[in-house]
């Protein structure tokens, strides 16, 4: 039988002596101290405070003491531990500080930096104000037609009963794509055409009328009415000489394109882009917007064509606008008539003599918005349609203007110049 192992003097286990106890803390404070990351103070409290760190396995070793030296022990590797672990907090704290001091530098959101460099596009105010133009006549159940802008002369005068010789296709108001001889073969209407004189002088023109001659959409009516002492108008002179290209003066070739391919009755409506060798100011530009309607039908009379402008206006300028129609002339329409409604802005009050003075309608208290008039029953012949059975009705008027005259646009150039701080004013409609 052994006896008691004097030896042992478990008062001097190694682990628990004062100064390893003390050289155990100041290595898990100098590791503390010197972790840099989060991560290596996670190394640190793993080696230093973890399950196996030397002061966690010393403290364990404090039970087999007796008891005086056991109570020593255990205050000495006690608050060595408590040392170690409010270290560990406050370096975490230290080390979470400046974490998040990073973040916001480095994560920081510059609200005052541009949102979005690539802003969507946006349609132009001419092509949502030939839309909504559009709109109110498909409403009353027009379709929409359209035709080419590089257009034949043949469409755009000769069949339009335009004598050879009018002013409107001399050069000074309209613009050639290619002469008569030098017509591509494509470009034409299949090779045909009218005299194809271009004879004739001056003429004016232009989208806007501006205290000019011409009308709203005015091109060449100073001309007057078909020459005189020819055997037959421009229709029936045949149309087997040269036809030129020209860029279209006005959207009413499409009417001929519409009448010559479409069945009847026929109800259309045709926006789009018109050319006329204008020079850019203010009120004219050389390139612009119109939009056409044209209605054959058996019967119909001016009552419909009035009634036709009417709802339009009653649309576009809201309800309770009168219209006036004055005579006047075009060459494919008879008879015909220029269309003004009252001021939307005055309502007529500016022309009274007590009356303020309005901009919009110069003080007339009616703004000329459109020409039109009964189909000349030549137009309808030049189309095959029989004129004793049917009638028609046409109207012309220019997009630019009627968006200026809605929004108080005083400058056409505002328009076309592309520049985004004009378009965003009408909105950004996709
Ligand atoms: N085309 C004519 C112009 O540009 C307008 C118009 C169209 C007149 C239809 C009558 C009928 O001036």
């Amino acid at each position: 039988m052994s006896g008691p192992n004097t030896n042992y003097d478990p008062v001097e286990v190694t682990p628990l002596s004062p100064d390893e106890v003390a050289r155990m803390r100041d290595e898990a404070l100098a590791a503390i101290a010197s972790a840099r990351t989060l991560e290596e103070l996670k190394e640190a409290r793993i080696a230093h405070f973890g399950d196996k760190a030397p002061l966690t396995l010393a403290n364990a070793e404090i039970g087999a003491l007796p008891p005086q030296a056991r109570a020593e022990a255990g205050k000495r590797v006690g608050a060595a531990r408590a040392e170690v672990r409010r270290a560990l907090a406050e370096r975490t704290a230290q080390l979470e500080a400046e974490r998040d001091r990073q973040v916001l530098l480095t994560e920081a959101v510059d609200v005052t930096l541009p949102w979005d460099r690539m802003p969507p596009g946006a349609r132009h105010p001419v092509t949502m104000a030939a839309d909504r133009l559009s709109d109110v006549f498909v409403a009353m159940g027009y379709e929409v037609a359209e035709g080419p802008e590089a257009e034949a002369e043949w469409y755009n005068f000769d069949a339009l009963n335009f004598p050879p010789d009018h002013p409107a296709r001399e050069a000074q108001d309209t613009l050639f794509v290619a002469g008569p001889k030098e017509t591509p073969a494509e470009g034409g209407p299949g090779g045909t055409g009218g005299p194809g004189g271009t004879g004739g002088t001056g003429g004016t023109g232009g989208p806007l009328s501006s205290g000019r001659s011409g009308g709203p959409l005015s091109s060449g009516r100073s001309g007057g009415p078909l020459s005189s002492g020819r055997s037959g108008g421009p229709l029936s002179s045949g149309r087997s000489g040269g036809s030129g290209v020209i860029l279209r003066t006005h959207t009413s070739p499409v009417q001929i394109r519409a009448m010559l391919s479409r069945p009847l009755p026929l109800y259309v409506v045709s926006p789009g882009r018109t050319y006329r060798s204008d020079a850019l100011d203010a009120t004219h530009s050389p390139v612009f917007h119109q939009i056409e309607g044209l209605a054959v039908d058996e019967g119909l009379t001016m009552a419909d064509l009035r009634g036709a402008i009417q709802s339009f206006v009653d649309a576009m300028f809201g309800e309770g606008l009168r219209t006036r129609f004055r005579p006047d002339f075009f060459p494919f329409t008879e008879p015909s008539a220029d269309v003004s409604m009252e001021c939307h802005i005055c309502r007529g009050a500016s022309a009274r003599p007590d009356g303020e003075p309005c901009r919009v309608c110069r003080s007339q208290g009616w703004i000329e918005i459109a020409g039109c008039g009964m189909v000349n029953p030549r137009v309808l012949i030049a189309c095959g349609i029989d004129p004793d059975r049917y009638s028609g009705f046409a109207f012309g008027l220019g997009i630019e203007r009627t968006l200026m005259i809605g929004h108080g646009v005083t400058d056409i150039r505002d328009t076309i110049e592309g520049d985004v701080r004009f378009s965003r004013a009408f909105g950004t409609e996709i």
